[in-house]
Order: structure tokens, then C-alpha cells, then sequence
């Protein structure tokens, strides 16, 4: 994120906040190479970003375990600035209500930060149904499985934190890279919205035997239980009647993937590779979406997408978000993605935990807009 900030003209990062001090000092270091004035640091002890909220910045970005998000970004906005978290943004519903109420209360953006939205292929597409080309979208599927098993077991990073709640919880753990983009097809929050989602968890297995295979006896990490069923599977059902089929794996091997596929009247999506089925064509194979890439790539790829490659971040869709985010700051546009989605996209951690332990029993998803979705207009990704 913050390689990708100093990229960005008219960005100053004034300040950097890390539990590790030479964290903090790495980063001032990469602002001060990068030459800006050296940024206040922050690093005594878990509270001290409070201290980095005093002083006078339009945005906080919050990259942290995922048990601070939600305190860290009412703290900023009740200082008086635009939190950016990463994802989920909340894992509670209590959580997601938190952030739509102090966001509402401060009139500060509260961004969730799914760079996934930000892809080539899913700007493109997004284009794609706007322009009609797949006619009216009935279905979508998002997922998140990626094998993380060697990351959630490590001694550092992740590996601190993000195994835990596979031991406290059973549901998707993670459903925003899915959800994101397949939310931004469908308008969700803009003229439609989530309804209810019934949810099924498969057995645990993976996690358990990979670490009887990879920790010698008498390693703590064996003793551990894990709750978390291997394969999470959901539907949504949106409030105009469409479905959506959510998945979320970390543990199994398998070659990564989130689904991201579409279906509608005229056509159909689906990636990995990414590909494209039109209505009366010829044979029954999937085209290539290569072939539509002159007419529907998106403005904001192709004006910074050599420079967002070469950052590298995720292919590039890091560098992406982040420019796009700043230049909407900028020029005083809404963000793309705002609180409302932020709430929303988080909501099937706690849905599923719920619908999984009532046996797939329905459960109905809070309207955050409190009825706004109704009239709110689509983002402004085409605007300009
Ligand atoms: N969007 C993506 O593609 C993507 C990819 C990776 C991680 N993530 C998300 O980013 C977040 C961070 O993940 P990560 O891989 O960088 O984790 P990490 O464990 O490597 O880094 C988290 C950092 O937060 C610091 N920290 C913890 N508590 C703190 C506190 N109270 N105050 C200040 N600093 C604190 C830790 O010292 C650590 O340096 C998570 O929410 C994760 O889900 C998103």
C-alpha cells in the first residue's frame, strides 16, 4: 500500500503506525527515499494510533489483524478523517453497524479497500454489463480458495493471528474478494441489495492433518482445533431475485481461484481464465475475453496500467485502487465504494457462522442503506 501511495503525484504520507518499531522505521525510511519529509512514527503499544489520529490527515489506511479494523476506523472518523480498511472491514454485525453509524454520524467515507474490484478483467466486465452484453444478470459466483495453509501456520505475519478464528468459528471467513466485484456487476446497494443467504460448511480436515504433517510432536500448533469446516458454501439471494453462490477455502491444495462468473439473457462470464459466452454464437466454446479487450477496457487500465504492472501489487490492481481512490479524494468525488458496501460485503462472516450452526437456515441480511438502495446511483468507475 504505501509502495503504491508514493507512486501516486500529490499524495504526502504523513505519518505510519506499527505495533513493531522497526516497521515503522522501515516505512519512514521508504517515504523519505522516496523523497517526502520524514512521517511522524507511531509504535508504542496497541493504542497508539489514537495518538496518529491527532493530527491533521485526510485519510487513514488500516492494514492491521482483522480484530482492529473496526476501532481503528471509528477513531478516525470521529477525529475528523476518511478510514480505508482492508479486508473484511468488520467481522460482526455489530461491527458493520458501527461503521455505518459513525460514518453517517461524521459524514466521513469509510472505504473498504477490495482491490479484487480493481482487476483488468473485472473492470472490463463491469464495463461489459453496463454496456448490456450479457442482458439482464440472473446469477453470479464469487469465492475465495486459496491455499494459505503454509501462511496461517508461519511464526510471523499472518501466521500470528489469522489461523485463530479458524478455531472459533464456522462459516466464510473472508467473503469480500468473491463478493466485491460480483457485488459492483449487480448494483448491490445501488438499486438492489442482499436479502438472505443460507450457508453449509463441509467437514474440517485439511488444516488438521497439514499440521500433524509439518510440526514435529510436542508442537503446540497439533493440539489446536479447528472448527472451521474446510468448504464454505453460500447462496444470497438478492432482493430482485437474483442468486449468488459464495465459496470460501484456505485450506485445501488447489490452484487459487474466486470464481467471479456471471450469467444473464444475453451471455455469460466466467474467469479462470477469463472468458466470455454471447447468445447465438456460432460453436459452444467459450471466447476469449482478449478479443473484446480494445472495446471494453477500462479507461483507468489503460491510462495507468503500465505503471500499475510494474508495481505489481496483485497484477497491478493495487496500484490501481489506490490512484483511483486517491484522485476521487482528490477531487472531492464519492468514492466507489463506500461504508454501505463496506457492511455489506463483510456481513456473510457473521450470516454464515449463524446459517451453518441452524443448519443452512436462512438468514436475512440488514438493509445498511436503511431503505437508500432503492435510489442510490451506480458508482461512478465511468464517470470519469
Ligand atoms: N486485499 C488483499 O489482497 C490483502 C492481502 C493480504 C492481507 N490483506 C489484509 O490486510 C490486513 C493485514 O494483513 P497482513 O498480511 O499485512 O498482516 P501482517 O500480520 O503481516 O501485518 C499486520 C501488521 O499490523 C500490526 N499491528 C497489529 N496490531 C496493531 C495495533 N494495535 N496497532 C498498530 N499496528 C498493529 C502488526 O505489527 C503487523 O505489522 C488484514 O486485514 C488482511 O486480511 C489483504
Amino acid at each position: 500500500m504505501l509502495h503504491d501511495l508514493l507512486g501516486v503525484d500529490n499524495v504526502e504520507i504523513k505519518a505510519v503506525c506499527d505495533l513493531v518499531p522497526e516497521k515503522v522505521e522501515h516505512a519512514q525510511k521508504a517515504v523519505t527515499d522516496a523523497g517526502q519529509a520524514k512521517p511522524a512514527g507511531f509504535s508504542k503499544g496497541e493504542l497508539d494510533f489514537k495518538n496518529l489520529n491527532q493530527l491533521d490527515l485526510d485519510i487513514v489506511y488500516i492494514a492491521t489483524p482483522w480484530n482492529w479494523h473496526v476501532p481503528m476506523a471509528v477513531d478516525a472518523m470521529k477525529n475528523g478523517k476518511h478510514a480505508a480498511s482492508e479486508v473484511p472491514a468488520a467481522t460482526t454485525l455489530e461491527e458493520c453497524w458501527d461503521l455505518v453509524n459513525t460514518s453517517e454520524a461524521t459524514r466521513k467515507h469509510c472505504v473498504i479497500l477490495e482491490n479484487c474490484c480493481y482487476g483488468s478483467s473485472e473492470m472490463m466486465v463491469l464495463g461489459m454489463v453496463r454496456d448490456g452484453f450479457f442482458g439482464e444478470i440472473t446469477h453470479a459466483e464469487g469465492a475465495y480458495l486459496h491455499d494459505l495453509r503454509g501462511i496461517l501456520t508461519a511464526n510471523e505475519s499472518e501466521g500470528l493471528w489469522r489461523r485463530f478464528p479458524h478455531m472459533q468459528r464456522n462459516g466464510n471467513l473472508y467473503p469480500t474478494h468473491g463478493l466485491g466485484p460480483v457485488a459492483h456487476y449487480m448494483d448491490i446497494n445501488r438499486g438492489d441489495r442482499f436479502d438472505y443467504l443460507v450457508s453449509v460448511s463441509s467437514a474440517e480436515a485439511s488444516l488438521s492433518a497439514y499440521v500433524k504433517t509439518k510440526f514435529p510432536e510436542g508442537d503446540p500448533k497439533r493440539a489446536e482445533k479447528y472448527v472451521c469446516g474446510d468448504m464454505n458454501t453460500s447462496i444470497i439471494k438478492t432482493a430482485k431475485g437474483r442468486s449468488i453462490l459464495l465459496q470460501h477455502d484456505v485450506v485445501n491444495p488447489r490452484p487459487y481461484s474466486r470464481l467471479n462468473s456471471i450469467s444473464g439473457t444475453k451471455g455469460a462470464f466466467a474467469d479462470y481464465p477469463p472468458r466470455v459466452f454471447q447468445d447465438g454464437q456460432k460453436d459452444e466454446d467459450w471466447q476469449q475475453i482478449e478479443a473484446f479487450r480494445e472495446k471494453y477496457e477500462h479507461p483507468l487500465w489503460k491510462s495507468t496500467g503500465e505503471l500499475a504492472r510494474k508495481m505489481g501489487g496483485h497484477g497491478g490492481m493495487d496500484y490501481v485502487m489506490n490512484y483511483r481512490l486517491m484522485d476521487c479524494l482528490k477531487r472531492g468525488l464519492p468514492p466507489d465504494i463506500d461504508v454501505y458496501d463496506a457492511a455489506a460485503w463483510s456481513t456473510p462472516t457473521p450470516l454464515s457462522e449463524k446459517s451453518v450452526a441452524g443448519n443452512g437456515a436462512p438468514q436475512k441480511f440488514p438493509d445498511f442503506t436503511r431503505d437508500g438502495w432503492k435510489n442510490r446511483s451506480s458508482s461512478m468507475l465511468f464517470a470519469g
